[in-house]
């Protein structure tokens, strides 16, 4: 059966939507920290399960058979080919603390393959959209990467992971990273730093430990607008590295990072 990726889109676009009235209409003054993952830094809020859970009901209105993998609900396995990765609230941090970069990352795969995402910020009033060979739009404004070829004229955005080991090697990594561009820039949402390459607003971004459902539609975003994400040396984009640019910054950020020993194992 074929699979409409706009419909795909519509069906996630509602559903974030949903889910972003929920979490700004719903986020409780002194919000209220549900459980902790890996280390109390990591925090997953009462409202980023029931986000996803949101979520989930309103695609399952339209797509009963669908997959699902989140963040917080884990996979699901579905019989139409058709997989929902689902992020309800990237930049977790960022909502607790009230700062506004954070958004609801829903990407749809057909039999693995990318086929649409959003990523709605609603407080900065920002919805990001993509279909595959579609382009990228934020609203209704096609997205294009920006295309500096030389590291040291570029804007670089990273994060860093909840662990305090991983972290370490990644400030060592960024500090010698730091010297060679223009500034760095951690936001706190690695799928709006995805946008951001797609909207050119910063150049290139890079992170070590990202998950799927934090890649799933930023990474559809940022290629549609003209970048090249990947992993290390060929890789797919993984857990192991996520690198997005324009592809003569990417090839310069790629051999800086190896350079630093990013592609190394002991982080
Ligand atoms: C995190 C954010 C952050 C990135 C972390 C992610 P979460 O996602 O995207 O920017 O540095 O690697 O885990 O926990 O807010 O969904």
């Amino acid at each position: 059966m074929t699979v409409d990726s706009r419909e795909l889109l519509e069906v996630a676009r509602a559903a974030a939507a949903e889910a972003g009235r929920l979490l700004v209409q719903g986020r409780p003054a002194n919000l209220g920290v549900a459980q902790t993952k890996s280390s109390p830094t990591d925090v997953v809020t009462e409202m980023d399960t029931a986000a996803e859970r949101t979520i989930r009901a309103a695609i399952r209105r339209h797509r009963p058979d669908d997959g699902f993998l989140g963040e917080e609900g884990g996979s699901e396995d579905g019989a139409s080919g058709v997989r929902w990765v689902i992020d309800p609230i990237d930049g977790t941090v960022n909502y607790l603390y009230g700062l506004p970069a954070w958004a609801v990352s829903i990407g749809a795969e057909v039999d693995g393959v990318a086929v649409a995402g959003v990523v709605l910020a609603p407080q900065l009033g920002e919805e990001y959209t993509a279909v595959r060979g579609g382009g990228s739009f934020l609203g209704e404004r096609r997205l294009r990467v920006s295309a500096p070829e030389d590291l040291a004229q570029s804007l670089i955005a990273t994060g860093f992971g909840y662990r305090a080991e991983r972290r370490e090697v990644q400030g060592r990594i960024v500090a010698g990273l730091l010297g060679q561009v223009r500034d760095i820039r951690r936001g706190g949402s690695a799928a709006l730093d995805l946008c951001s390459v797609a909207a050119g607003r910063v150049d290139g971004y890079y992170e070590r430990g990202t998950h799927a459902w934090d890649r799933a539609a930023g990474a559809l975003i940022a290629q549609e607008a003209g970048a090249r994400v990947e992993g290390f040396h060929g890789a797919p984009a993984s857990e192991a590295m996520v690198l997005g640019a324009g592809s003569a910054l990417f090839q310069a950020l790629h051999a800086a990072l190896t350079a630093l020993g990013a592609d190394g194992r002991d982080y």
